[in-house]
């Protein structure tokens, strides 16, 4: 296997993918399914792929996505992507039987703290996929795991049913604009969960506004708190400094010393 750089925990390898599925969900979610020889039984929760997108030769750099889930026997990786630009709108042109070109899986993923027994997951739209394997990591670590999803509106809540399904118990969410569960931002609901019970640690993705006001909460509370940020980046292999994040260790690069990060370290 070639080595393309180091994430620290596995090599980054490069593969060409061949598309199964390419759904639209709802709204501009779309999720697809990769079959990609190796990748999959590498990939570590909260970890990326850099995606080389076809037919954008004006563009040429990659586009970053989390791993959503992996089913290894079948060398299969999945994306929920939502579109905002060139890159994903042309995403939404690809099919079945179409090929891209994958590298990774890159980055940090989770990391679950050596003692802990009771997790929140915060997702915040496209942002409750990269949660998803790592409440299923937890979950079979006997970690007492609840989810609290938000987007701006019905439409755009994803994931529900899977965190369900993996949890047995339903999910609160809210939205932005009440078309679905508690009509407001789940910060009031994460409020809400650690009033009524304690937890030893909370994981968050979604827009920097909300993983923002998310870490006021639970860092006033003293909660180890971990979250995955989203910064453009470039070159995805930690070369460019096109990714730095101030943090109290100093800058680093989003795309191999993150996505995942310390909440208490980062520098807002
Ligand atoms: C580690 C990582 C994981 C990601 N995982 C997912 C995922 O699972 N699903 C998903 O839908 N998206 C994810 N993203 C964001 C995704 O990479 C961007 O939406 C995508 O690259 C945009 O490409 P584009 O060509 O469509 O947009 P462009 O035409 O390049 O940009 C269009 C608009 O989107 C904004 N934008 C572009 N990239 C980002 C970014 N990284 N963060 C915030 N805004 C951006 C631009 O500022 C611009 O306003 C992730 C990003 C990172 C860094
Ligand atoms: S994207 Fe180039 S260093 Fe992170």
């Amino acid at each position: 296997m070639e080595r393309l750089g180091d994430s620290k925990m596995t090599c980054v390898l490069e593969r060409k993918a061949q598309i199964k599925t390419n759904k639209h969900l709802t709204d501009h979610l779309y999720v697809m399914e990769l079959i990609v020889e190796d990748i999959p039984s590498l990939v570590l929760p909260g970890q990326f792929v850099h995606v080389q997108i076809p037919g954008m030769e004006g563009h040429i750099l990659r586009r970053p996505f989390s791993v959503y889930h992996t089913k290894q026997s079948e060398n299969k990786l999945t994306i929920l992507y939502q579109i905002v630009g060139f890159g994903t709108q042309k995403m939404t042109t690809l099919g079945a039987g179409d090929t891209v070109d994958v590298m990774g899986p890159i980055g940090h993923g989770w990391t679950i703290p050596a003692t802990c027994q009771s997790a929140l997951l915060v997702g915040g739209g496209v942002g409750a996929a990269p949660l998803y394997m790592h409440a299923q990591e937890l979950y079979k670590a006997d970690v007492s795991v609840d989810v609290v999803l938000g987007a701006q509106t019905e439409a755009a809540l994803v994931c529900k049913d899977r965190y369900e399904a993996l949890l047995g118990q339903s999910v609160p969410c809210s939205t932005d604009d009440g078309t679905y569960g508690y009509h407001g931002f789940c910060t009031d609901l994460v409020s809400k969960s650690l009033d009524k019970r304690s937890y030893d640690y909370v994981a968050c993705c979604g827009p920097e506004p909300m993983i923002k006001a998310v870490c006021a909460i639970t860092l006033d509370r003293g909660i180890p708190t971990f979250v995955s940020l989203e910064k453009r980046m470039a070159c995805g292999i930690g070369a460019c400094l096109s990714c730095v994040v101030e943090t109290t260790n100093g800058l680093k690069r989003s795309c191999v010393d993150g996505p995942v990060f310390n909440a208490s370290e980062v520098i807002w």
